[in-house]
Order: C-alpha cells, then structure tokens, then sequence
C-alpha cells in the first residue's frame, strides 16, 4: 500500500516515460503517492503500464497511458502532446526509457550507434524540447543518465557515450531553461534490481577476472548490493518537488557509493 501522506506534488501533471518497467514505474509509483497527476509513457508492454496504471488510480491517483517508441521522434511529439491534451500543461517530465548495450569495438558500428542514441539520447532530447513548450515557470525536467557515463565498464562504449551525451545535455540546456523558470537535472543510477540489470548482469564483470555481479558489486560499492528501483525514485521525487527549485544543470548520482 502506498501512502498518501505526503502531497509535496498535489496539483501536479507529471509525464513518466519508460514506466512500465524498473526504475520509471518506481518514479510514477511515488509521484503518484506524493500526489501528481501522472501520465504513464511505455513501449513495448502494455500489460505492465495497464496494471500499474490501475494499482495507482485505485490508491486515488489521477492517472491515464500513451504508448509511443522513444526512438521515433514522431511519437516523442505525439507522446508530449497527448500528456498534455489529458492533464493539461505539464508541470514534471521524468525521462526514464533506455536500453542497454555492450559490445566491443570490433562489431560496433552505425547500426548499433543510431539505435542506441536514437532511444537514450535523442529519445530523452526531444521529449525534453516538446515538453517545455508546454511548461510554465516552475516546471522541472528530469532525464536519466547512470553511473556509467563516468566508470569504464568492459563493452560498456556506446551505451556509457549515450548517457555522457545526457549529462552534457542537462548542463547546457539548464541556461536557457533557467530564463524559463525551468530547471533540469538528470539521475545517473548505480547498479538497480530491474529487468535491464538482470538481463545484463553477465557483462558486469571485470575484464580479466571471473567474478559474478555480486562479487563485483561488493568490491565496487560502498552498499554491496543491487538498489531497488524505489531506492532511485525518491531522488526523482525530490528533483520534482519545490525542495529542489535552486538545483538545476546537474546529474546526481545514486549509486551506493560506488567506486
Ligand atoms: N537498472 C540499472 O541498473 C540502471 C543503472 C543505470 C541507469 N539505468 C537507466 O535507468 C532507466 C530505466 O532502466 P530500468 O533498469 O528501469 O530498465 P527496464 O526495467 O528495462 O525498463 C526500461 C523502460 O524503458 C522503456 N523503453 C525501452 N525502449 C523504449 C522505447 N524505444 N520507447 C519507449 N520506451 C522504451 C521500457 O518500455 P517497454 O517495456 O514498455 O517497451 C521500460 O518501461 C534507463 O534509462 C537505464 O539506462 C538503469
């Protein structure tokens, strides 16, 4: 059960992409508890953003879904627009669709370059830009970085550049949005119990040593474990909430202490 104790965000529109899974359902789980109107973006799995979709709404929350692929710019427009249409001018965009990829550098190529950056980077961009065409003073925009933007990983190439390429994006677009009123920060996740991190944790793993993630994560991080998602979503939760009005242009990492 969630609580409704805490309205930080009553009166708030929010759209959640990528909320059909992991960290970005633990976003709109807490949004929605904090008191948020929230729009449910997801791609693929319609079943999870459904039921999720009525878990909040029987909690009371005011809650509806948009199917787009964040890789088409085309629905990005449509996903925004549709938000918008429902809830009326967005107060809260959380960005939080993105894939994986490890591959080293012999078979990287265009191919897996455009669809990566398609989804973590361009996905996260124009959702931004179609967004803040929508936002009042006060609005706050939050895109998903991780930890790997700033470790080396074995493979880890394409995906850590697309999450670099986010941070650099945040930083910047912080300037011209600060004259909006708007702030805009990213969250670069650790290691999170979701579906992405166990369908990759067999990459996790250092180059010349056989050490399965659990071993590797002891050794990295200062909490020795794998975060849940809701451990990542009250950092979301607080970029949103009027407690982070002076904070903007940054990417705060939550990752156990990793190092
Ligand atoms: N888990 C970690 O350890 C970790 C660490 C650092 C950063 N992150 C970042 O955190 C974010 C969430 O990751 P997660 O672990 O929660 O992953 P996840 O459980 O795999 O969920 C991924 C979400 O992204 C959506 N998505 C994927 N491709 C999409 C597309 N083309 N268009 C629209 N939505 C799409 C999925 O929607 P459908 O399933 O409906 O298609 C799903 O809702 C990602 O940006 C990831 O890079 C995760």
């Amino acid at each position: 059960m969630m609580s409704m104790s805490n309205t930080r965000l009553d009166n708030k529109t929010a759209l959640v992409n990528g909320a059909s899974g992991g960290i970005g359902a633990a976003v709109a789980t807490r949004l929605a508890a904090e008191g948020a109107a929230v729009v449910l973006g997801y791609h693929r799995n319609a079943g999870a953003a459904e039921r999720l979709a009525a878990e909040l709404a029987a909690e009371g929350a005011r809650t509806a879904t948009v199917r787009a692929d964040a890789s088409d710019p085309e629905q990005c427009a449509f996903l925004v627009d549709r938000a918008a249409s429902l809830f009326g001018p967005l107060d809260i965009l959380v960005s939080c669709a993105g894939i994986e990829h490890f591959d080293t550098i012999d078979a990287l190529g265009s191919e897996a370059f455009d669809r990566i950056f398609a989804i973590n980077t361009r996905g996260q961009l124009l959702l931004a830009k179609h967004t803040v065409a929508h936002m009042r003073a006060g609005g706050r925009v939050i895109l998903t970085s991780s930890i790997s933007a700033q470790r080396a990983v074995f493979g880890h190439t394409l995906y850590a550049a697309s999450k670099a390429a986010v941070e650099a994006m945040v930083l910047n677009l912080s300037v011209e949005l600060g004259r909006r009123g708007i702030t805009i920060n990213a969250v670069a996740p650790g290691g999170t119990a979701t579906r992405m991190a166990e369908e990759n944790a067999v990459h996790y793993r250092h180059p010349n040593l056989d050490l399965p993630l659990d071993q590797w994560l002891k050794i990295h991080g200062a909490l020795g474990r794998l975060a849940d998602p809701r451990e990542i979503a009250g950092t979301y939760a607080f970029l949103a909430s009027a407690d982070a009005g002076y904070l903007t242009g940054r990417t705060i990492q939550v990752d156990g202490g990793h190092f």
